[in-house]
């Protein structure tokens, strides 16, 4: 189906910077997030319907130190992912996101949770979220 990519340098970002210094991003850069809990992201993925839908983040860490954010789909409750080290920063890694879409405007916003802020971010892909009724996609 069709998968709607926000680039993380086009999104609403708080406490960090867009910067193009490590390889291999898509786009016309990524976020570099300031090392302070609490520096975060803000993308609005944007549905035709209502479903679940698995998100997919991509990320580099090129530390050794897990850089955890806690992540909330429409003011929801924030559940806090690990984005360990990737072994470089020019090293991009996905990671799945599952989330309840609405129907229009969806907020996902992550916000470090430690004094080491966020990992480099690079896009969310959104899909078309599942139909109601139909097979988890
Ligand atoms: C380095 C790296 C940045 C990264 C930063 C960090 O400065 O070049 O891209 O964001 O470390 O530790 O957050």
């Amino acid at each position: 189906g069709t998968v709607t990519r926000l680039e993380a340098e086009q999104a609403a970002i708080t406490q960090g910077a867009v910067e193009s210094n490590h390889a291999g991003y898509s786009g016309t850069g990524f976020v570099n997030f300031d090392n302070v809990a609490g520096s975060g992201i803000e993308f609005t993925a944007r549905a035709a319907q209502a479903g679940i839908a698995t998100l997919t983040l991509r990320y580099a860490n090129g530390t050794a130190v897990n850089r955890p954010m806690s992540v909330s789909v429409n003011g929801g409750p924030p559940v806090t992912r690990d984005f360990a080290g990737t072994g470089g920063w020019s090293t991009w890694v996905s990671v799945p996101i599952a989330a309840d879409l609405e129907a229009g405007a969806n907020s996902v916003e992550l916000l470090a949770t430690t004094a080491n802020g966020g990992p480099n971010l690079d896009y969310l892909d959104v899909p078309a979220p599942a139909a109601p009724g139909s097979e988890y996609q």
